[in-house]
């Protein structure tokens, strides 16, 4: 595949907020959820490199309370928005996926050019 999937539109995902999506690639679904801090969006796989579940137990909350951390809901490691290292936890040193995310015209972008 190598069409980006249109996610949602920009304005869907504020300053600090989380947004979980699960679109289909190839046929299988593909959950990813995308961030927004300082202006910026970043994306990753839904799947904790602990034991490869899903992150959120609540849709859509991704990060912890004071939204300078991604949280793994599960057993609480912690993972820096930008490059999603895991900085505490069970995990230590391991990382999240990242995916490529885009906004053109106002709508949010995965690009599967590489998935
Ligand atoms: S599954 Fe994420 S910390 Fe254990």
């Amino acid at each position: 595949m190598t069409e980006p999937i249109a996610l949602c539109p920009s304005g869907e995902i504020g300053e600090n907020e989380s947004r979980g999506f699960t679109p289909s690639i190839n046929g299988s679904p593909y959950p990813v959820f995308a961030v927004r801090k300082n202006g910026q969006l970043m994306a990753y796989r839904n799947l904790c490199p602990h034991a490869y579940i899903p992150l959120e137990w609540v849709p859509d909350e991704f990060l912890t309370s004071d939204k300078s951390l991604i949280q793994c809901a599960n057993h609480g490691a912690l993972f820096t928005l930008d490059t999603g290292e895991c900085v505490a936890g069970p995990c230590p040193g391991q990382s999240l996926q990242a995916v490529e995310i885009s906004e053109s015209d106002g709508t949010v972008y995965l690009q599967t050019a590489n998935l």
